[in-house]
């Protein structure tokens, strides 16, 4: 036999090893959809990224939040008003592309009074997750996860959700920790 041909069969037989790998890599994607207002738990969705291998969305809001819609010692600011009205729906900028590829979607958000911004409702209920793993995140100056995670169970029963976490301060080790189980 030439080298030629030795090497060639080499090339199929790499190929060919490959080809499952791509497949199973494939049959699992992973999409972390996040909001951020200040850039907090958008570190944290990177790193998600980083860890999982998935698509990084940024769940933008039509009108963006400055820092006086933020003021949570203003009843009036637009935080304010919408976390006050369970109703409140945000309008979004855009929708995730090929959303029925994902099978796992993580959802991130900052906590806000406790509880999860109103955008967040207007992301999940503008989209069909429907049989789809939901794996929510969030950052805060304190709080816990459990009441943001309570609420979302109970708004959206019908929803496969899994465990979230609070990610304040995560490094990329503890993410993997994780993300692992
Ligand atoms: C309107 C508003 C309400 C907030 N409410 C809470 C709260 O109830 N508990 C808490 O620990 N942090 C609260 N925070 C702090 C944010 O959760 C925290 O700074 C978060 O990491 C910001 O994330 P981001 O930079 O991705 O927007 C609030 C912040 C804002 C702007």
């Amino acid at each position: 036999m030439t080298t030629m041909k030795v090497k060639g069969m080499i090339m199929v037989v790499i190929m060919m090893l490959c080809i499952p790998i791509n497949a199973q890599t494939q049959s699992d994607k992973t999409l972390v959809a996040y909001f951020s207002a200040t850039g907090t738990t958008e570190k944290a969705a990177k790193l998600i990224v980083e860890v999982t291998g998935g698509t990084l969305y940024e769940i933008q809001p039509e009108k963006e939040y400055v820092a006086a819609d933020l003021d949570w010692h203003d009843k009036s600011s637009r935080s304010s008003v919408e976390m006050s009205d369970a109703k409140s729906r945000p309008a979004l900028n855009s929708k995730p592309e090929n959303l029925a590829d994902y099978d796992t979607i993580y959802i991130g958000f900052p906590i806000w009074w406790n509880s999860v911004p109103r955008i967040i409702n207007t992301f999940i209920e503008s989209n069909d997750f429907a049989g789809k793993t939901i794996i929510p995140f969030a950052t805060s100056g304190s709080s816990s996860i459990s009441n943001a995670e309570k609420e979302l169970q109970e708004t959206y029963p019908d929803l496969k959700w899994q465990k979230g976490r609070l990610l304040n301060g995560a490094t990329k080790e503890d993410i993997k920790k994780w993300t692992k189980k």
